[in-house]
């Protein structure tokens, strides 16, 4: 969610930070902020509600020389969106950034108000820049003042704090990311919130375990020192090379990030398989493969639920494996049976979503076994299960996911097959990389037809609600496309089961709504009587299925026909490739802000 860079070394840490935070600033968006040591060794602070932008605006002609900094991009929890409660926040000589959420900040918060600290912010952060202060006044060490604050926090959270008295920066966490760097080259030590801002920075990643204090200094030999909660030197850190690089991170000709991740896909499906089944990714599938469940748990949250869902449609159809997707806010709470033999099963484009965290310990708790689909390698859902399909997605920029469903759904059909002693056949690999690779044609096709999504979604964009409805493998993406018109387009829609709208939800349908009717060669007539039902009682319809069928052209307000030949079971991936050209097009003509819709973050980090 909020997104932290840190930086002492060298080189301008203003600008490195800056960079960090832009890399990081589509997980949130809210507010922006640094704080530096400058040139005559005092701590500066500047900080600004609203995109990175406003900060830089009020840097820009600013003359500093930092050789120290924090910053923060907010994705706020406490508190409303302004400019003081923006961080850092600071008070004697200290200033701190954080990402989580404190669970007892309000008793904390009373009893510190109660001794005379006088909060100016509303936020829970400020409450341990109140308890570092209180240990710092009461004579303790820096480091000794963080592990006994931190011992006082509940809930899970990431702190970053710079001390201008002893020109160190301290970090420390529990259940939140955080990841510390160094270059020896260049002398310079590196904390954030997710590995991507220390790309091209960073070459040695050091991945802290939970309670471990992190003390980067320009005085350390190593520029980190790593501290238990006692406060004696650890190694309970994971040490990786940097292996990640920036990449293209601009828009290309693409208007907005999320068009030009929808129409990466055609390739991103090539690569998979070529990957999977003719490269160096064969070795892990088949290792994915070797353990045969007797049930899955499959957890996960937002689209990446709503991918789990085809992921189990694939494992209950080819591997007669009975599988239980839950969303992963639920599954943590409800104490599920989870027994010998069973295997959790997680999806996350980030793999930082706290309540899949939450959901994969539960199973490991539990003695299952734990795999991940997953996009972001070295992620701490990759880093805890124990194993992993890398869905090779890319860096997702756009805040509503479109890609990462795709190769998420894809990969678990990946898994299926690894499940079955088929993987080992060259001609079976072939049939399913060929299926794949008409998937990813089609998908080229489809996105060349975009205008006349374009045209429906002028006509419509101004209706009052949506259903979307499907049947079976359909379902899951009607569940998905209403996700993705409520979170870039602000309009209610909901996601059905075709067959289960006349048992309550009926009720809602007139003139004025959109039934997005998504329609399969499988149960063709079912769904059509219940297109029927809707078209009745004065319903929209926009139908999207077969091509040239005159039943349905006949019976919808708009009709958008699609060639499903030779996709089976991949069919609903690609017919959710309409819904995101729909709700693109819709959040377009609403004029809402698509790649970093209101009230959203990309990583949600908080439970
Ligand atoms: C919606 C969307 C979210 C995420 C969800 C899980 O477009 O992106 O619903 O799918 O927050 O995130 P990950 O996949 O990172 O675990």
């Amino acid at each position: 969610m909020c997104g932290i860079v840190g930086h002492i070394g060298p080189k301008d840490s203003v600008e490195i930070v800056l960079e960090g935070l832009s890399r990081l600033e589509y997980r949130g968006y809210d507010s922006a902020g640094v704080s530096f040591i400058d040139e005559n060794d005092s701590l500066q602070i500047y900080k600004k509600s609203g995109k990175l932008e406003n900060l830089k605006g009020l840097l820009k002609d600013k003359d500093y020389k930092a050789r120290m900094c924090i910053g923060h991009t907010r994705w706020a929890t406490h508190g409303e969106v302004n400019d003081v409660n923006s961080h850092p926040h600071m008070k004697d000589h200290i200033s701190i950034v954080h990402n989580g959420i404190i669970e007892n900040a309000s008793s904390l918060r009373k009893e510190l108000a109660a001794e005379g600290y006088d909060f100016k912010s509303e936020t829970d952060s400020e409450v341990f820049l109140a308890l570092i202060t209180r240990e710092l006044a009461a004579g303790k060490e820096f480091k000794q003042a963080m592990l006994d604050s931190f011992k006082l926090v509940e809930g899970h959270s990431a702190f970053v704090v710079l001390n201008e008295n002893v020109l160190e920066i301290m970090s420390i966490k529990k259940g939140a990311p955080l990841v510390c760097g160094i270059n020896t080259v260049d002398s310079e030590a590196f904390v954030s919130s997710d590995p991507y801002a220390l790309a091209g920075m960073a070459s040695q990643l050091y991945f802290p375990a939970d309670n471990v204090l992190c003390h980067l200094s320009a005085k350390n030999k190593n520029l980190i020192n790593f501290y238990d909660s006692e406060g004696n030197p650890t190694d309970d850190f994971m040490s990786k090379k940097q292996d990640m690089s920036v990449g293209p991170t601009d828009k290309g000709q693409f208007e907005h990030f999320m068009l030009k991740e929808i129409h990466e896909q055609p390739e991103l499906i090539r690569s998979l398989t070529q990957f999977y089944f003719h490269g160096e990714g064969l070795e892990s599938l088949k290792k994915a493969g070797e353990f045969v469940p007797s049930k899955f748990h499959i957890s996960a949250c937002g689209t990446a639920y709503y991918a789990g869902l085809l992921v189990r449609d694939f494992l209950e159809m080819y591997n007669k494996i009975p599988c239980s997707p839950e969303l992963a806010s639920e599954f943590r709470y409800r104490n599920p049976l989870l027994q010998k033999g069973e295997s959790g099963l997680f999806i996350s484009q980030s793999g930082e979503t706290a309540d899949t965290l939450a959901a994969q310990e539960l199973c490991t708790n539990s003695e299952l076994k734990t795999l991940s689909i997953v996009n972001v390698d070295g992620s701490t859902l990759f880093r805890n299960c124990d194993n992993n399909l890398l869905i090779r997605a890319g860096i997702e920029i756009g805040v509503a996911s479109t890609k990462a469903f795709t190769q998420q759904a894809l990969t678990g059909r990946l898994l299926s097959l690894a499940l079955t002693k088929e993987l080992n056949d060259e001609a079976s690999r072939v049939k399913l990389t060929a299926k794949f690779s008409l998937l990813a044609e089609k998908i080229d096709h489809l996105i060349s037809r975009s205008e006349e999504i374009k045209v429906i979604a002028e006509s419509i964009h101004n209706h009052k609600g949506f259903f979307y409805t499907g049947r079976g493998v359909y379902f899951p993406v009607a569940l998905e496309g209403a996700l993705k018109l409520k979170e870039i387009a602000y309009v209610h829609a909901e996601g059905y089961a075709a067959g289960e709208l006349k048992h309550g939800p009926i009720a809602m349908i007139d003139e004025d709504m959109v039934n997005v009717a998504l329609v399969g060669p499988e149960l063709f007539e079912k769904t059509v009587s219940n297109i029927q039902e809707i078209k009745a009682r004065k319903g929209v319809i926009l139908s999207i299925g077969p091509k040239d069928n005159e039943e349905l052209a006949e019976l919808s307000d708009y009709y958008f026909g699609i060639d499903f030949d030779g996709l089976d079971e991949l069919s609903p991936i690609y017919i959710n490739i309409v819904n995101q050209l729909l709700a693109y097009y819709i959040a377009k003509y609403k004029g809402t802000d698509i790649d970093k819709p209101r009230n959203l973050a990309k990583s949600v980090t908080v439970e």
